[in-house]
């Protein structure tokens, strides 16, 4: 299956398909100087796989983690593809999730100010959220994704077969996103999520309905000035309750604190099947925080404009509104969970 990006002059492919690693010589120009990043912790028989098909190619495995997400990892790759003599025809190939991704990504960005990468991101959350839209970049200081610049891959390689050496938790966590996705814009993907005893077998097209909402939303609004905020669906509450976690010794992932984030923003009847739906892939429903907590790390969301916050509001899975919630609508969405 392969999905189109497009976007001004840039375009390029998005293929989809169990096995597709094997394929990356048809579907990547990999006749050049190649660079195959991957991270520490990514099985290497992803990337190895990859460097098979690359003529002249070289494996560089940095450090993982969002805490080595950092301009050091990006001059760990720059200093290879100098040293390796790369020059503005050669490229880069990302393996690993959306660290790897992201900080690869921002390398190629950067050498002779930007070289062709390509993209093959291994889990699930890398897959159906960082794949398209061209966002790289790296932390500094702790801060998330303060340093980056977008720049489209010139491919993308989703091999759902990576997927079977995940974690079932890093599973649940990207499979919250595309219950996000689904939740805000497709009804039949959510039914299709509701009703599957496996997903397994259905991986390659429950990707592509994702993917496909994204790459609509993005291709609408590539800056994100205006329709794109509805993939924060989730993200005004997940990202404070990421924030209240990392000061207390509860510990969410990401996608975990999307899931629940999505239940305050979600009315009925769209509730009850979300909160139904992330029970039955495993994801938390409840946080432990205050109503005075969250709101206080709401309230440095970077989507806060003036004196209010725009909001993505479901009702009915596969629909949403835009509402601009000031601090008072936000504190009573969030209590009216708490009670
Ligand atoms: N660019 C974008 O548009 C975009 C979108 C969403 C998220 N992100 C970024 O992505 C990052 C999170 O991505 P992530 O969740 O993939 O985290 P990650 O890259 O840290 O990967 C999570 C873990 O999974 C391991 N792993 C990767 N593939 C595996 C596989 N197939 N089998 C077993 N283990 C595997 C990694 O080694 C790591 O330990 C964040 O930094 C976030 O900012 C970027």
């Amino acid at each position: 299956m392969t999905l189109q990006f497009r976007q001004g002059q840039c375009a390029y492919d998005i293929t989809i398909a169990r096995g597709a690693l094997l394929q990356a010589a048809e579907l990547f120009d990999l006749k050049r100087k190649i660079l195959v990043v991957t991270g520490e912790g990514v099985p290497q028989q992803y990337a190895d796989a990859i460097l098979a098909q690359c003529p002249e190619g070289w494996l560089l495995t940095i450090p993982e983690g969002e805490a080595n997400k950092t301009p050091a990892s990006v001059e760990f790759i720059l200093n290879s593809l100098l040293e390796h003599g790369f020059t503005r025809g050669d490229a880069v190939v990302a393996v690993g999730g959306g660290v790897t991704g992201d900080t690869a990504g921002f390398a190629a960005a950067c050498y002779m100010r930007g070289i062709d990468w390509y993209n093959v991101p291994t889990t699930l959350l890398s897959q159906a959220d960082s794949s398209i839209g061209g966002k790289t970049g790296v932390n500094l200081q702790g801060v998330k994704n303060i340093v980056g610049a977008f720049h489209q891959p010139s491919g993308v390689i989703i091999d759902p077969d990576t997927l079977d050496t995940l974690s079932p938790r890093l599973f649940a966590e990207g499979l919250a996103e595309i219950i996000k996705m689904a939740a805000t814009s497709d009804a039949t993907l959510f039914e299709t999520l509701e009703n599957a005893e496996d997903l397994r077998p259905i991986m390659e097209q429950v990707l592509a309905s994702a993917l496909s909402i994204k790459l609509a939303v993005v291709e609408a609004d590539p800056t994100e000035k205006g329709l794109r905020a509805v993939l924060n669906f989730g993200h005004t509450i997940g990202h404070a309750i990421e924030a209240a976690a990392s000061k207390s010794k509860a510990a969410f992932y990401h996608g975990e604190a999307v899931a629940i984030g999505m239940l305050y923003m979600a009315e009925e009847p769209a509730k009850s099947r979300i909160e139904k739906l992330l029970k039955k892939y495993g994801l938390p429903t409840e946080d432990p925080f205050t109503t005075e907590q969250l709101l206080h790390f709401a309230a440095h969301d970077k989507k806060r404009k003036g004196g209010s916050i725009k909001t993505v509001r479901v009702s009915q899975p596969g629909s949403f509104r835009f509402e601009e919630a000031t601090q008072d609508t936000l504190r009573s969405i969030i209590q009216a969970r708490k009670i």
